[in-house]
């Protein structure tokens, strides 16, 4: 080949890969976007693709937030419910002797109606605990009688509705010896025992859990809750089973997971992943999101390995509700949903180890969503709004596009060029706002009437 050929070649072909990145970048975009909508409801949800595997999948939720589409996803994708807070004691007993069960009640009540499981979280820890018994003054016999009763109100109230408690939460240091708590302190390491025991007795049908962070690989914290374990079968203690929280870090998940989760099961106790996350640092780009997808994938395939691993349960399901960000400053993208719902390279990471296919790519490279909300209603008409937002990829301009089937009529647009003709509306972006940036987004509104009934649509992003 001549030099200028080669030359020519190679300009030619940059050029052209360039454009094949833009457009496909744009394509890629656009076509998860509206393969996202379509594949998610197409796909089998995640509960089902569990259930075939003999595991049962949940989520953390929070109580306040189970309605629209958080609550549509929470119920249709997950057979199981972790409150995020709403059990623990702070949140159910924040004054000594005043109870409220609002959300917990709210949980439980939402998990029958959509015919789930609830893991109850959590009985005997050293956090979230109300102030009155944090900061009070305890002889050994005032707090192992604060502690029964407080097991022993909250597992009786729920009875029957708790398919497994985690009783004792976070007792271990990271070399393995006994955490430094209330309890521990207290009353000695047999407060484990203790709070088991209680808990059997007033629900002997819930599965009784010890669950820990940091003890997901085999290493000296996870060997100490194998020997505790171990010990509590042998003295006949009411153990069931054992939780592995799995707050992991993007890339590392530890390749001794399925190994150590073998050695538990092998004690003859059940698993699960009760709290999965794995967090980025922030942006999130495609390569992380890829990796992330890699990671899920891999930590449900474990479970889905060893017959006693029973559930396998994320830590808030969308990124607009975990704990994250909030704690580990600069990091967060933990979830397999991202912040307006849209399933992330994650979620296809869990359906694929649980045996599912999708019918759209995985969506390796993000991709973006289009939502549409109602902002406010009024007799005879309502502002609505549409929200494009882009993770893993971006847009160069953009077109939305849905039909009102109650024939809504859009009379004025804000940020966007929308017509309407019959029941379908297209809105273009503004000059202004066609460019959506990865990790970007755009939102437009509208005014607009209707009557009888005013059901959101379906927007597709093109
Ligand atoms: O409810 C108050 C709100 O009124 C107030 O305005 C706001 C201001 O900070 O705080 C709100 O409380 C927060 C609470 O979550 C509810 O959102 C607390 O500050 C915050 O500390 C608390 O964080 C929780 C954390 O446990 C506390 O340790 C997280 O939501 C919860 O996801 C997290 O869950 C734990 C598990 O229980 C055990 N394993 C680790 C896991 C992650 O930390």
């Amino acid at each position: 080949m001549s030099p200028s050929r080669s030359s020519s070649v190679r300009s030619t072909s940059l050029r052209a890969r360039l454009v094949a990145v833009l457009t496909g970048v744009t394509a890629v975009g656009a076509l998860l976007a509206a393969g996202m909508t379509s594949a998610h409801a197409a796909d089998t949800p995640l509960r089902d693709l569990a259930a075939a595997k003999g595991k049962i999948i949940g989520t953390a939720v929070t109580g306040s937030k189970l309605t629209g589409t958080y609550g549509d996803i929470a119920g249709a994708q997950f057979n199981s419910l972790t409150p995020g807070n709403a059990m623990k004691w702070g949140s159910v007993e924040p004054t000594q002797g005043t109870f409220n069960w609002t959300e917990a009640d709210q949980i439980v009540a939402f998990a029958q109606a959509h015919n789930q499981q609830v893991r109850g979280h959590t009985l005997a820890w050293h956090n979230q605990n109300p102030s009155w018994l944090t900061n009070g003054s305890w002889t050994s016999a005032q707090l192992s009688s604060l502690l029964q009763n407080h097991i022993g109100t909250e597992v009786g109230r729920y009875r029957g509705k708790i398919a497994a408690w985690d009783v004792v939460n976070e007792p271990f240091n990271e070399d393995g010896t006994y955490r430094s708590t209330l309890w521990y302190n207290g009353l000695g390491v047999d407060y484990i025992a203790s709070a088991l025991t209680w808990a059997r007795a007033a629900d002997p049908a819930a599965k009784l859990y010890i669950n820990d962070y940091n003890v997901e690989g085999v290493n000296a914290k996870s060997t100490a809750l194998y020997n505790l374990v171990k010990s509590l079968k042998e003295r006949g203690v009411p153990i069931d089973g054992v939780g592995l929280q799995a707050h992991l870090i993007l890339g590392q998940v530890p390749s001794t997971l399925q190994q150590n989760i073998q050695r538990f099961a092998d004690l003859g106790v059940d698993v699960a992943i009760t709290e999965l996350d794995i967090r980025m640092a922030l942006p999130a780009d495609s390569t992380k999101l890829a990796q992330q997808a890699a990671d899920y994938k891999s930590v449900t395939a474990a479970c889905v390995a060893v017959t006693r691993c029973v559930n396998l349960t994320v830590w808030g399901f969308t990124d607009s509700d975990s704990w994250v960000p909030g704690t580990f400053s600069g990091y967060g993208a933990a979830t397999p949903y991202d912040e307006n719902y849209a399933p992330k390279p994650a979620y296809y990471g869990i359906a694929e180890a649980l045996g599912g296919t999708t019918t759209t790519p995985p969506p390796t490279t993000g991709g973006c969503t289009a939502t549409y909300s109602v902002v406010s209603q009024w007799d005879a008409g309502f502002t609505g709004q549409v929200k494009i937002a882009c993770s893993g990829a971006s847009l160069s301009s953009w077109k939305v596009g849905w039909t009102y089937g109650a024939g809504q009529q859009i009379s004025q647009a804000w940020n966007a060029t929308c017509t309407q003709s019959g029941a379908a509306v297209s809105c273009a972006n503004a000059s202004y706002n066609e460019a959506v940036a990865d990790g970007g987004s755009v939102t437009f509104g509208f005014n607009a009437s209707w009557s009888g009934s005013n059901p959101v649509p379906t927007v597709t992003l093109r």
